[in-house]
């Protein structure tokens, strides 16, 4: 949809998106089919997320190849976005070590291969992935299974990105079962994961058999009972995402309370979120995938609500994504990478500590993409 931008932001969306388009190509050129995760020294290194092929963010550079592809019709994007998807067909055959972010991983490569080319065997692939998706439901506990080994009643907030999936392959197949889960998965995710005061958890443990409550580890953010900036801006985006596909009330409201919530703390924090919004004044560190992230969430919301609603989330959307593109950006076409200062987790003190990470840059490209009018629906 066209947003209703003043010419300042539609200016700076062009130009931003002008940017992206030397940035991608010379990436595009140089990493190919690797598939990056952090660079290193200004360089992608193939495969280096901590599990290898079934690493999680696996899909995120095919995604915004498929999405450069789509705004540019460049044929490189597309054949190496290709190349990739047939990449990740050795993790797809690897039940044991998948988990709920098969979302992830294959609605941004096969699934939108499919929606762009027709191909049937990305569809195929799409429909195994949501197949392994669905399979990690728990009908006793209502929620989907979040990774493996001893986990078992563990559920996690990013899974509202990843149940996307099941709702595409409810709308491609006619078969509701896909639908439902999701929609069960989204209500006990806003009953017990999200707070009241529009915060969220990262992680519930449940009983796997009844469902009942048991615990909230801190997870990636600071400490149990924080507020993981990127764990908030998965709920705000997947609650809008969910909202549009279900039309219901509530899953409205949980977005736009997390909206809420998110917008307050970037206030004071001049549009930079922290890792943790709660956690201690120092040190000060920041996490940009979460603000791309959360961008695009509002940028849902601002699609989803009625008119006089729509620029509280528009702004909003705008202040966070110039904010860090001013403060972290990195457009030199011969550096890999876009967006720094991300961070995996509060406590991370690896690669992906105080970095830029593949998923910030395609949540920030897809921003700019859906600002300037040329985005396709990848959730
Ligand atoms: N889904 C894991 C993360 O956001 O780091």
């Amino acid at each position: 949809m066209a947003y209703n931008l003043k010419r300042e932001d539609a200016v700076w969306a062009a130009e931003t998106f002008e940017k992206i388009k030397v940035k991608m190509l010379a990436e595009c050129k140089r990493v190919g089919t690797n598939i990056p995760f952090v660079p290193r020294d200004g360089k992608y290194h193939d495969l280096d997320g901590p599990e290898g092929i079934y690493w999680w963010t696996n899909g995120f550079w095919p995604g915004m190849l498929w999405q450069m592809y789509n705004a540019t019709r460049e044929e490189i994007y597309k054949e190496t976005a290709i190349g990739v998807e047939l990449r990740l067909d050795e993790a797809l055959n690897g039940f044991e070590h998948l988990h709920h972010d098969v979302g992830f991983m294959w609605l941004h490569s096969a699934v939108a291969d499919y929606r762009l080319t027709g191909s049937k065997e990305s569809l195929n692939r799409g429909l195994h992935a949501a197949t392994l998706l669905a399979g990690r439901f728990n009908p006793g506990g209502k929620y989907i299974r979040a990774w493996n080994g001893e986990n078992i009643g563990w559920l996690i907030v990013d899974c509202m990105m990843n149940i996307q999936l099941l709702f595409w392959a409810s709308e491609e197949t006619g078969d509701p079962r896909f639908r439902q889960i999701a929609e069960i998965h989204a209500d006990t995710c806003a009953r017990i994961v999200l707070r009241p005061d529009g915060s969220s958890n990262h992680i519930v443990v449940v009983n796997p058999e009844t469902g009942e409550f048991l615990d909230n580890p801190g997870g990636q953010g600071y400490a149990s009972g924080s507020s993981w900036s990127r764990g908030q801006a998965w709920a705000l985006y997947g609650f809008a995402l969910t909202a549009r596909r279900t039309g219901e009330a509530a899953h409205l409201d949980a977005s736009k309370r997390v909206a809420h919530y998110f917008i307050s703390n970037l206030a004071i924090s001049n549009w930079l979120p922290i890792v943790d919004f709660r956690a201690p004044e120092e040190p000060v560190a920041h996490d940009s995938s979460a603000a791309a992230i959360a961008a695009c969430g509002l940028l849902e919301l601002a699609e989803l609500v009625p008119e006089l609603e729509k620029n509280l989330y528009l702004v909003s959307a705008l202040k966070t994504l110039q904010a860090c593109e001013k403060s972290f950006a990195n457009w030199d076409p011969s550096q890999d990478a876009i967006i720094g200062s991300a961070a995996g987790a509060y406590h991370s003190s690896s690669l992906d500590a105080r970095a830029p990470i593949i998923y910030g840059d395609y949540f920030f490209i897809e921003a700019v993409l859906r600002l300037a009018g040329k985005a396709f629906e990848i959730f």
